[in-house]
């Protein structure tokens, strides 16, 4: 994936939003943000994938994380859609910025633009990406999917908790993980240190290999 990708810093862009304009860091400050692009406003998957993340608003509240929308069209656009993605979603509330870029000049700079999909007059449109940010303004993590494949919103919350996690504790988490389950210690933490650092202990798994890499905890 060429352009921005993991361990990247954000661009620090002044963006125009459906909150007014924001600039990127001073949006992110202190927090995990999420920066989801969509291709465009009134389309039927985007319209049920900003619904959805209105319906988990309070799931990334809960969690300090703060949520960036992206489409290409212009504010006042953005704002006649929020209408039917709230009235789609049965009156829940867009509570979160949508950014515009009618320009397409912030979907390039955050490796967000599909080159499969063009709008009308031959502009590309952006790929449904999404960009997990740390409060360091580095990209975590990132998604692209294309045009025809909806998101799915528990994957989002499920690699967010593991991110938060692994950066609060020397872990990782392991295939298909979910929050309250055992996570694994990381390789660079030697047996002696996460003694120190697991109190409630861990279970090495034994192996063929008889290499002891493979160790559960809990935290
Ligand atoms: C959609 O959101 O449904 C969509 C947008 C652009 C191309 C294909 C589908």
């Amino acid at each position: 994936m060429p352009g921005l990708t993991i361990g990247d810093s954000l661009p620090n862009l002044q963006v125009d939003t459906t909150h007014g304009k924001i600039n990127l860091h001073d949006y992110v400050g202190d927090s995990f943000t999420i920066i989801f692009s969509h291709p465009g406003d009134f389309t039927p998957v985007c319209t049920t994938e900003l619904g959805a993340m209105a319906a988990y608003a309070d799931k990334f509240a809960q969690r300090g994380v703060k949520l960036l929308g992206l489409s290409c069209d212009d504010v006042q656009s953005h704002k006649e859609w929020i209408k039917d993605i709230e009235a789609y979603n049965k009156g829940k509330k867009v509570t979160y910025p949508i950014a515009a870029d009618p320009n397409r000049e912030i979907i390039k700079q955050l490796n967000m633009v599909d080159p499969d999909e063009k709008d009308a007059s031959g502009q590309n449109l952006p790929s449904r990406a999404l960009h997990i940010v740390g409060p360091d303004k580095k990209i975590k993590l990132s998604f692209l999917y294309p045009a025809s494949t909806g998101r799915n919103m528990d994957e989002v919350v499920r690699a967010l908790d593991s991110l938060i996690k692994a950066s609060q504790h020397k872990i990782a988490t392991p295939v298909n993980w979910k929050e309250g389950e055992p996570v694994v210690i990381a390789p660079s933490v030697s047996n002696d240190e996460a003694r120190k650092m697991f109190p409630k202990g861990f279970q090495t798994v034994d192996l063929p290999s008889n290499k002891d890499y493979l160790r559960f905890t809990s935290v």
